[in-house]
């Protein structure tokens, strides 16, 4: 502040002249105009405004000059300021309008877009296929037996009357435990489950078993070195082949809709005799060959789809799991869970059942 002004000569007070005055007035209304949002307005207040702005400093200086001077700079400096600070306010009116919008415009939610809800996924379809399986006999009155997969040699083969030079129990079908002379194996079938159960229980027994077997296959689309199947055992008194038939017809007609028979083709297990082959109705042509003209490709135009196998227990069985094979008889079948599932829902390829794809399972929904 320059001393005291006591012959008036407002010259001498640089920063009171009029251009002074209004060139500091104009820069800080250009400024204002020019500040692009809030916090350069900021800036704008307090390089123009502010205590070391040109205008403080102008009104600063008013007390300087001599009386008779005040008023006209007063005025002068006065009216700059007014000029600015209402400048000020209306930018910062305009300008927080404009922030507002824009908020309004960048945060918008979406209430349309998907929520992160943890997704609630699906049970595996192995898992509610094995319950359906199993809900068709439980209708009908069997019982759900279980058996371990890591299985005594002696229950997965030599019960089931399959003798020690039985090509099943060569290295290439089995998994074998360490040590060997622990006699213990992977479950290559759930047949075990039956003599398990003829073991533990009394005729008559009316059991299915699905569980999960193991079998020294290469990983493909079609086979896989783990894989499921269901067991049937029946044992009772006057027991028979037609018994056997009657029951197949009708899962088949439970898995595959209403129409859908079997038919048995001879075959050889060790277990059972006489064996059979169970063949489906092709559920897609219904045995009718051909689609639309063209062969089925689902049956390959036989008509016919290979389901399992099935026949009479061998009372060879029945008399190395202690049932009197005099009085009672009974028949078994087996089949794969996963092959079903692939007839039933089209699924092409047997490995998609082993993934663990959650997109592949939540397809399915959580019912069958
Ligand atoms: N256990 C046989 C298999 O795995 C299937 C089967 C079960 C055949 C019961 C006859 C009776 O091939």
């Amino acid at each position: 502040m320059s001393g005291p002004n006591t012959d008036y000569d407002p010259v001498e007070v640089d920063a009171l002249k009029p251009e002074e005055v209004d060139a500091a007035r104009d820069a800080a209304l250009a400024a204002i105009a020019a500040a692009p949002d809030l916090d350069a307005l900021k800036q704008v207040r307090i390089d123009h405004t502010g205590d070391r702005s040109a205008l403080a400093l102008a009104n600063r200086e008013i007390g300087a000059l001599p009386p008779q001077a005040r008023k006209e700079a007063g005025q002068r400096v006065g009216q700059a300021r007014g000029a600015v600070s209402k400048a000020l306010a209306q930018r910062q009116t305009v300008l927080e309008a404009e922030h507002e919008e824009r908020m309004l415009v960048e945060e918008t939610v979406d209430v349309t877009l998907p929520t992160d809800r943890v997704p609630a996924g699906a049970r595996h379809p192995l898992t509610t296929g094995s319950e359906l399986i199993a809900d068709i006999f439980v209708a009908m009155g069997w019982e759900v037996a279980e058996g371990p997969v890591i299985e005594a040699e002696w229950l997965n083969f030599d019960a089931l009357n399959l003798g020690p030079d039985h090509p099943a129990r060569t290295m290439q079908d089995t998994f074998w435990t360490d040590p060997a002379d622990n006699a213990m194996v992977l479950r290559t079938h759930t047949s075990p489950v039956q003599a398990r159960t003829m073991l533990t229980r009394t005729p008559p027994i009316y059991v299915v078993c699905p569980g999960r077997v193991f079998r020294t296959d290469e990983y493909d689309a079609t086979h896989s070195p783990v894989f499921h199947q269901v067991e049937g055992l029946a044992i009772d008194e006057g027991i028979s082949m037609a018994h056997l038939k009657g029951t197949l017809d009708h899962f088949a007609a439970a898995m595959f809709g209403e129409g859908i028979t079997t038919r048995f083709r001879p075959s050889f297990f060790p277990f059972t005799e006489p064996s059979a082959e169970v063949d489906l109705v092709c559920f897609v042509c219904r045995g009718a060959r051909q689609v639309d003209g063209v062969e089925c490709r689902t049956c390959r135009g036989e008509g016919w789809i290979e389901w399992g196998g099935c026949g009479v227990v061998n009372p060879r069985v029945l008399r190395a799991c202690g049932v009197d094979s005099d009085r009672y008889s009974g028949f078994a079948f087996g089949m794969g869970i996963d092959r079903t599932l692939m007839f039933r829902h089209a699924i092409a390829d047997l490995r998609d059942l082993f993934e663990g794809d959650v997109r592949f399972t939540t397809a399915f929904g959580s019912e069958l």
